[in-house]
């Protein structure tokens, strides 16, 4: 199963978003992991909690950024974090309760997933994030 593997072309140029994005492709490789060795619902189910935990605070970061400068797209934005975390919850529900899973769909689905959210939504949020320091920085100059 194909670990995914962070590339250039996800720097957003803004540090701590880039910083979480590497912490969340390292926390889902982490799972992908328990699903490639085999390790049983139970510590997939551990992984995928800590990948939900992670990915809540990640969001609630970029959520906070997003009412600070008024952000003009941030209910889109927002509602494709909501979706996602939804489906992460159900994933670990059936987890939990054993089920089976399709393992190489989960992995695509999540590496795709975040790369597509990465190189759209949160490209967008941090092209707005740096139009918003170079005004402060501006109005600071004047
Ligand atoms: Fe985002």
């Amino acid at each position: 199963m194909a670990q995914f593997s962070w590339t250039d072309d996800l720097h957003t140029g803004i540090g701590s978003i880039d910083d979480d994005h590497r912490k969340l492709i390292g926390l889902t490789n982490a799972f992908f992991e328990t699903m490639e060795s085999g390790q049983g619902n139970e510590r997939m189910s551990k992984a995928m909690n800590d990948l939900i935990a992670y990915t809540e605070e990640h969001f609630a970061r970029e959520e906070a950024e997003m009412e600070r400068i008024r952000y003009v797209a941030s209910l889109a934005h927002k509602s494709e974090h909501t979706k996602l975390l939804i489906q992460l919850v159900e994933l670990k529900g059936m987890l939990d309760a054993n089920g089976r899973i399709n393992t190489p769909a989960v992995s695509d689905f999540l590496s795709e997933w975040l790369r597509e959210h990465i190189l759209a939504a949160d490209m967008k949020l941090a092209a707005a994030l740096k139009q918003e320091r170079s005004a402060q920085a501006t109005a600071q100059l004047s």
